[in-house]
């Protein structure tokens, strides 16, 4: 079960001291770069480099091709951390290893979280290329007992019974929609409910439908935990989901989601996302 790799408090203590220890640079904000977004971690300036592995009690990725390091520095001014590669679900990781860099950030006096992500558009007025603010989530894995904070409650965090009806922070959410109006990505802007499934199998038409009628506009494999642990201890969240694909909910349909169509459509988006997010850090 998940709760044979809780972390203790003092774990997460050891990583952030090790943090402060090892740069004098000291965020208020930090980023979760999506698949394939990691690109805007490349555009900090006074940057510093730490792979997961160098980190004392850090997580470590498997995935290849992936950058796996936080980097801090500078965008456009503000410093900031950036997580250049995440820790899925899917990947068989704990939901406390997902999690534990959100815990981190939080102690090393971060005050507000970037995540972005792909997704699926299941709603039929999004088109591919959008970019979705997450106004609210559906928690599907929460449903099946994997929350991440199933377990005892460490007061030290956050409270037991945590409110999530105000996750994805209204006052940021305004000033993402008019940072976009400013940097011209208004057009292709959109707010809407994401979903998390574990994955990492792509929805059956029938799953798709019944998303449908719950009232989500876009599916994807991450984020919502990380979204859980970060509203427990308090920080404040944007969301942006780039919707890479439009999910099937046709028989008659030959399309069929797949990873490539993911990987090129976050290319061809991934400059405006990059703006977006660092003209958005200014303005907090
Ligand atoms: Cl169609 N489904 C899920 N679960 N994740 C995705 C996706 C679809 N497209 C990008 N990520």
């Amino acid at each position: 079960s998940s709760s044979s790799s809780r972390c203790s408090y003092e774990e997460y203590k050891e990583t952030v001291d090790w943090l402060l220890s090892h740069t004098e640079q000291r965020p208020k904000v930090a980023i979760i770069c999506g698949s394939g977004l990691g690109g805007l971690a490349d555009l900090l300036e006074d940057k510093m480099l730490f792979p997961y592995k160098d980190i004392p009690r850090f997580p470590t990725s498997t995935v290849e091709g992936h950058a796996s390091r936080l980097v801090f520095g500078k965008l456009q001014g503000r410093e900031c951390v950036c997580m250049q590669g995440r820790f899925h679900f899917y990947e068989g990781y704990s939901m406390d290893v997902v999690t534990y860099p959100v815990r981190v950030f939080s102690l090393l006096g971060v005050e507000t979280l970037i995540v972005t992500n792909a997704a699926g558009g299941l709603n039929s007025s999004y088109n591919v290329g959008d970019i979705m603010l997450i106004k609210d989530h559906i928690n599907m894995p929460g449903f099946a007992g994997q929350n991440p904070l199933c377990g005892p409650n460490d007061e030290r965090f956050g409270v037991r019974f945590p409110c999530m009806s105000d996750a994805y922070d209204r006052d940021l959410r305004a000033l993402a929609k008019q940072t976009a109006a400013e940097q011209g990505c208004d057009s292709f802007l959109q707010e809407g409910v994401y979903c998390m499934l574990s994955g990492p199998t792509y929805e059956t038409i029938a799953e798709c439908k019944l998303l449908q009628k719950l009232g989500a506009d876009a599916v994807g494999m991450s984020t919502v935990p990380e979204v859980v642990i970060a509203r427990h201890c308090g920080l404040r969240v944007l969301g942006l989901s780039l919707i890479t694909n439009k999910v099937v909910t046709d028989y008659e349909s030959n399309e069929k989601a797949n990873h490539e169509e993911v990987l090129r459509t976050t290319k061809q988006r991934t400059q405006d996302l990059q703006k977006l997010v660092s003209h958005f850090i200014t303005k907090i």
